[in-house]
């Protein structure tokens, strides 16, 4: 069961005077992370691991809603969801370590978005009660390098043509690491 204590909703003032509310995903977001992933820009389906444009990753991801060892929290703004990010616990010997995803609607980013979404995650990656998160992304994600080295994180890793996008392009990885 997710507990409360780091995902209660709370509501977040940006930089451009909008204001969201942070809060764990629920399984009744089905729809709205429908609406957030097929609007997200060719680049990020390119990029990122998780393909939002699928509906089936939108499905695995809200069936998790309550899964013991993720954290999922969105960013929603008048019931459209604006932002995502998850925490992911790590099977095995890497069972004190969790993976992350992050991203924003591309309307909204360069706001503070990106930083409250993440800030939260956090907190519920210490709720986990794991030592260690990481991020893994190819090269060209300057934007993700970007936040996650303003978050702490340290490139701790670099994998040659390790991830293959849509259209059979390989790039680097690039993983980041973060010791809480
Ligand atoms: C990366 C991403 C989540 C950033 O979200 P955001 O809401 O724009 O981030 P913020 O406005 O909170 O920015 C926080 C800090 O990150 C850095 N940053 C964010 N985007 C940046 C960019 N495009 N170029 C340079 N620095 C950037 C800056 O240091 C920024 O602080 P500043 O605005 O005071 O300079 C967003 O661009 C995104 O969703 N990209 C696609 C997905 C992705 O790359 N995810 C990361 C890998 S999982």
């Amino acid at each position: 069961m997710i507990r409360q204590t780091t995902l209660q909703p709370r509501t977040s003032q940006l930089r451009d005077g909008r204001s969201v509310t942070v809060r764990a995903l629920a399984e009744s977001d089905h729809e709205a992370m429908t609406r957030f992933g097929s609007a997200l820009p060719e680049d990020d389906w390119l990029y990122l691991e998780l393909d939002f444009h699928n509906p089936n990753t939108i499905t695995r991801l809200v069936n998790a809603a309550a899964a013991e060892n993720w954290r999922q929290v969105v960013a929603e703004y008048e019931g459209a969801i604006v932002g995502y990010s998850n925490v992911r616990l790590l099977p095995g010997w890497k069972s004190h370590v969790a993976d992350t995803h992050l991203v924003i609607s591309e309307g909204w980013r360069r706001s503070g978005l990106g930083l409250e979404v993440a800030q939260t995650i956090l907190e519920a990656a210490r709720d986990l009660g794991v030592t260690k998160v990481i991020a893994e992304m190819p090269d060209e994600q300057r934007a993700g390098r970007a936040i996650f080295k303003h978050l702490g994180f340290h490139v701790e890793g670099i994998l040659n043509n390790h991830v293959r996008d849509h259209h059979g392009h390989y790039h680097d990885m690039v993983i980041m690491g973060y010791e809480l």
